[in-house]
């Protein structure tokens, strides 16, 4: 299974610093790359990464889309436009959404169809706060966010699914990778549509000095990489750790 890394630039960069770290990426990925590698930049900044990508093997991601194919929802983006303007990727239901902006599994689950509809590949984000895991409910969590976020029609080779602990996101904390492996396990065998080539990535604090050891752990097939996406070298170095 080919491995995926998606960089999540979040709420960075502007066009200066995404011309700089796309070109650059784009100069080392080439024509052709042994891993999948996604760059999911802020919504404005699409247009300039997808010409930067160009003829490389970067693929192009947005960070979240709405429900609906269009209509009078003031700053939203549909899938469909997203599609449009070159995106191969969408993150949908990532926590900083669940939590910032009221994100319920059922509107994941929409955005996730939303998504396929459009053609796009969703990355389904799941993950359980640290309160959760001290109280012992992560596996219950992901039980519940992967049945109810993930939708109809999902199949390995048309969604990703990522596991990213919120405890572990932009705090330098990551999972043991003892705990990656029994999540990414779960998550196998609650895909309904066959768990064989699911592809189901790691996120939280992942960076060139622990992808290596990340990547290499049974079930993960990749990462979702916050802070380290937006600086070349430490991105590069997690796209050359993929086994
Ligand atoms: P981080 O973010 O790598 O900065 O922890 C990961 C994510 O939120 O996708």
């Amino acid at each position: 299974m080919r491995y995926l890394i998606a960089g999540n630039w979040k709420m960075n960069g502007s066009l200066a610093s995404a011309k700089a770290l796309t070109e650059g990426l784009a100069a080392k990925a080439g024509t052709a790359s042994k891993v999948d590698i996604a760059l999911c930049p802020p919504s404005p900044l699409i247009p300039l990464v997808n010409a930067a990508i160009a003829g490389s093997a970067l693929a192009l991601g947005a960070q979240d889309c709405h429900a609906n194919e269009k209509g009078a929802h003031t700053g939203d983006v549909s899938a469909l436009l997203l599609k449009d303007i070159g995106c191969r990727y969408v993150i949908v239901g990532h926590s900083e959404r669940r939590a910032d902006h009221g994100e319920t599994d059922a509107v994941v689950k929409a955005k996730a169809a939303a998504a396929l509809k459009a053609g796009l590949m969703p990355i389904v984000c799941v993950g359980e706060t640290e309160a959760q895991r001290e109280r012992g409910e992560t596996a219950a969590v992901i039980a519940r966010q992967v049945t109810g976020s993930l939708p109809e029609g999902a199949t390995s080779a048309n969604t990703v699914v990522a596991y990213e602990p919120v405890w572990a996101i932009g705090t330098g904390k990551t999972a043991t990778t003892d705990d990656i492996a029994e999540v990414h396990a779960q998550i196998r065998g609650l895909f309904k549509a066959g768990p064989d080539a699911l592809r189901i990535l790691y996120g939280g604090s992942v960076k060139g000095s622990n992808a290596q050891s990340i990547l290499a752990t049974a079930g993960v097939n990749g990462a979702l990489v916050g802070g380290a996406s937006l600086d070349l070298e430490d991105f590069w170095r997690i796209i050359a750790a993929c086994p």
